[in-house]
């Protein structure tokens, strides 16, 4: 089988059964994703979801427990050298050469793909000066701070002017003008049609970029879709929040039990899904601001599929 076209869109990365076990951790169960060609798809998920053990097996870092990946238009495992080629990885663990300085890091980098050396130096100037790196050519990696690192790694990502890119939570850390410069770049590979998947642990990032996102949890894809489609889904638009103090906890949940309403306790709140007008919650409470109306997020599909929050 191949990874073959559906409708006008072209699938460009294929998993089947997709598994990956460390001893009797099954850190990635029975995985099934198809990623279309110059789409930017999200992969979300709490710690230890087995985000990072997936994206090692489609990167040819890690090799398969069972199952099989398809990526261009082939499996994997006979054309790892073709894939490499027009692959960039943006790791989550910082593998830069500490001996060595910023410019020589993607010198280095660049040889692996055969770029001819004037054409290498081009590139890895132009990368460090889209990540404001261009004064920081000649300092060693160890003189670097970690925002400056990811950054680096970012860049060094680039180099082969990748068809896909796979970035590993690549902007954690960076501050907000750096975090901007990782996204617009996103965002105009996009326009050339680069194909990105992105694990982010950031829901605005999310939100922002992704074309559709898949939420990990335990080694499985509990869902995928566009952020719009799954809020619709799991939550619904709009949340109404109540916040509780413990004497009225139990008599509320009680009252939102019996009104047949779909909630969740959130820390020291109560969120109500999948409720469009407020008249369902009359006399819930004894003062109205108690009780808030706002617009659901991803965050909160996040919450309701893995019981964690984002930030965890
Ligand atoms: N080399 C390894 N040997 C043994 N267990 C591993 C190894 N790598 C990962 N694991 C385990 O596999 C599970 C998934 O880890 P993984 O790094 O894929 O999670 P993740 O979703 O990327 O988490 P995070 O958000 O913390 O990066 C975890 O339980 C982890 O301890
Ligand atoms: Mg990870």
């Amino acid at each position: 089988m191949t990874a073959g076209e559906k409708g006008f869109l072209v699938t460009i990365i294929k998993t089947r059964n997709l598994t990956k076990k460390f001893g009797d951790l099954v850190a990635v169960d029975d995985v099934n994703l198809e990623i279309e060609e110059g789409e930017c798809f999200g992969l979300l998920g709490p710690n230890g979801a087995g985000k990072t053990s997936l994206i090692r097996m489609i990167t040819a870092v890690s090799p398969l427990t069972s199952g099989d990946i398809w990526m261009l238009d082939g499996d994997l495992r006979s054309h790892s050298q073709q894939v490499k080629a027009v692959l960039g990885v943006v790791p989550q663990l910082d593998n830069l050469d500490p001996d060595l300085t910023v410019f020589q890091n993607l010198m280095t980098f660049a040889r692996y793909f055969d770029i001819p050396k004037r054409e290498a130096h081009r590139r890895s100037m132009e990368v460090l000066r889209l990540f404001q790196l261009e004064d920081r050519c000649n300092s060693r990696i160890r003189e670097l701070s970690g925002g400056m690192r990811r950054r680096l790694l970012v860049a060094r990502g680039l180099i082969n002017l990748p068809r896909i890119l796979v970035l590993d939570e690549p902007t954690i850390g960076l501050d907000p003008q750096a975090k901007y410069l990782v996204w617009h770049k996103l965002v105009e590979l996009k326009s050339q049609g680069v194909t990105r998947l992105l694990c982010t642990q950031n829901m605005e990032e999310a939100t922002t970029l992704c074309d559709r996102v898949a939420v990990m949890h335990q080694g499985k894809i509990m869902s995928l879709g566009t952020a719009a489609d799954l809020i619709s889904r799991y939550v619904g638009n709009k949340i109404w929040e109540i916040e509780l103090n413990s004497e009225e906890k139990g008599k509320i949940v009680n009252e939102l039990e019996n009104r047949g309403l779909d909630f969740e306790i959130v820390g020291d709140k109560v969120h109500i899904f999948h409720l469009e007008s407020g008249e369902s919650l009359n006399g819930l409470v004894d003062s109205p601001e108690k009780l808030r109306r706002r617009s659901a997020t991803l965050e909160d599909v996040f919450f309701r599929l893995t019981g964690r929050s984002l930030a965890e």
